[in-house]
Formats: structure tokens, sequence, C-alpha cells
């Protein structure tokens, strides 16, 4: 641990207590049960979305309007994340938007949109928030990939989304290995389906039966494994890909 890690861990080891928690789309979806879970064992979170209204603060929560697609927008998020709280420990890159269409039909507005979303959004964050962590000698870096992403599985009518998807895996394996030695881990958490805890493009009408488990996800299931690889106990993970899917696609 760094002199100037906060040396009060939270009381479930967690890890999570007065650490600086960002994560980006957390207006509603994943990201909000994220940051929700975030606040909840008292870590001081900065919550991003792209419109104004959508999310209250408590506890130590501060809402930051930004479109993490554009370099410039993304970086007034992380210097006003630094103003109010001086560091940022955990970053969460939720931000991924998804659709349906297959490449006959996609227009290069459509793919650009979709790349920008799941891919360069991570990229821009993890380029501004990475000199910070550093410093500290001090990161958990959390991406969020899909099912199968790491074995480049075809989803079809999801060309873009699947190639985005699978470039966040590639890219956060060669972050892990570039900040290894910063004390900074990257890690990728990949939903399966999940219940439609709150609303989301993800929603599909999949059938529990086609899931080992029998179950659809819960935001509560993906937001555990985020937990996981923030806290103590997953010091010495990096680089690594766990599938939050009951089993389906293995
Ligand atoms: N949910 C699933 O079933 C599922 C399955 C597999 C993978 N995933 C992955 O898990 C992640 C979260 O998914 P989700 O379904 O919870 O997402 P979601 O519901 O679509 O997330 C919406 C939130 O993201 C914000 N947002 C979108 N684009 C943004 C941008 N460019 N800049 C800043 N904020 C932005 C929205 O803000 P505004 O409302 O202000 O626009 C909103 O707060 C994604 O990466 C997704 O690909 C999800």
């Amino acid at each position: 641990m760094s002199a100037s890690e906060p040396a009060d861990r939270g009381p479930d080891g967690d890890g999570l207590r007065g650490r600086v928690v960002l994560v980006t789309g957390s207006g509603c979806g994943l990201g909000a049960w994220i940051a929700r879970a975030a606040v909840r064992r008292q870590a001081r979170v900065v919550i991003n979305c792209r419109r104004d209204g959508r999310q209250r603060s408590g506890g130590e929560a501060l809402v930051c309007r930004a479109d993490v697609t554009a370099f410039g927008e993304a970086q007034g998020l992380v210097e006003e994340a630094l103003k109010a709280f001086g560091r940022i420990d955990v970053l969460v890159n939720t931000v991924g938007v998804f659709g349906w269409k297959p490449v006959a039909e996609l227009d290069p507005a459509e793919w650009r949109a979709m790349m920008a979303s799941n891919l360069d959004s991570v990229y821009h964050m993890s380029r501004l928030v990475i000199p910070h962590m550093r410093k500290n000698h001090f990161g958990r870096i959390v991406n969020f990939g899909a099912v199968g992403a790491e074995r480049t599985v075809a989803h079809p009518k999801a060309s873009a989304y699947s190639a985005a998807k699978a470039a966040v895996v590639a890219f956060s394996k060669a972050l892990a290995l570039e900040e290894a030695r910063c004390g900074i881990t990257v890690n990728v958490v990949s939903p399966g389906v999940l219940v439609d805890g709150e609303e989301s493009a993800h929603a599909v009408d999949h059938s529990a039966d086609r899931i080992p488990v029998g179950r659809r996800g819960s935001p509560d299931d993906v937001v555990r494994a985020v937990l996981f690889f923030c806290s103590p106990a997953a010091d010495f993970l990096t680089g690594q890909v766990v599938a939050v899917a009951g089993g389906w696609r293995l």
C-alpha cells in the first residue's frame, strides 16, 4: 500500500471506503448500480452521464455531465473529479451502446458511433486517468466486454458491437501489461443475459432455461464482479476477463 493510499478499508473487505471511484455511464443501467454500491461502501463517487437531471447525487457523490466519446469532454470530466476529490483510484468504464443491424444496412455514422461508445470512450478515460493513478502507484480499472468477447464469438447483426468489445478485451490486456509495475490493474467484466433491472438497450428476450444455471443474471451479479476486481482480494489479478453469464456461451 502506498503512503498516499487511504488506509481505511470497508468493513466487508471491499477496500472502497474513502476511495475515489469514477463510473462512466452511471446515470442509469449497470453503471448506476455500480455507483450506488460504491456510495454504500463509503467511496467518493463520480457519477457520469450525457444528459443533465437523470441522477441525483447522494452520500459523497458528484454528478458530472460529459460525453466520454469526445476526448475534450472526457478531459473535463477527469478535471472535475480531480478538483472535487484530488485523486482517482478506481475507473469503471461502463459506457457502451448496443444495437442490432446487419453490415449490409449499417451506415458509416452508425459504425463510428458504436466504436466511439464502446472503444474510444475506454481509451479516452484510460489515457486521461492513468497518469494520476501512476502518481499514487495505485489504480483499478474495470472495463466492460460482453460474453464471448475474449474469444471473438460472433453475434450476427451485431458486427460493430462484437468487434468493439473484442477490441476492448485486447486493449485491456495490453494496458494491464503496460501498467502492471505501476500498481494499476486492468480487468474486464463481460455480462451475459441480464434481467432488465433498469431500462437497457441490451434487453433481449432469452428464456432462462437457455442459461446453464437456470436464471438470467441480475445487475447485482455484475456489481459483485466489479467490486471483486477493485478489492484487495484481487490485487494479483490483471488482464483478466470474467464472464458474468451463468455459464451461457461457454
Ligand atoms: N445490460 C446488459 O444486458 C449488457 C450485456 C452485455 C454487456 N453489457 C455492457 O455493459 C455496459 C453497461 O450496459 P447498460 O445496459 O447498463 O448500459 P446503458 O443502460 O445503455 O447505460 C446508460 C448510461 O450510460 C450513459 N451514457 C451513454 N453514452 C454515454 C457517453 N457517451 N458518455 C457518457 N455517458 C454515456 C447514459 O447517459 P444518458 O442517459 O445521459 O445518455 C446512461 O447514464 C455496456 O458497456 C454494455 O455494452 C450490458
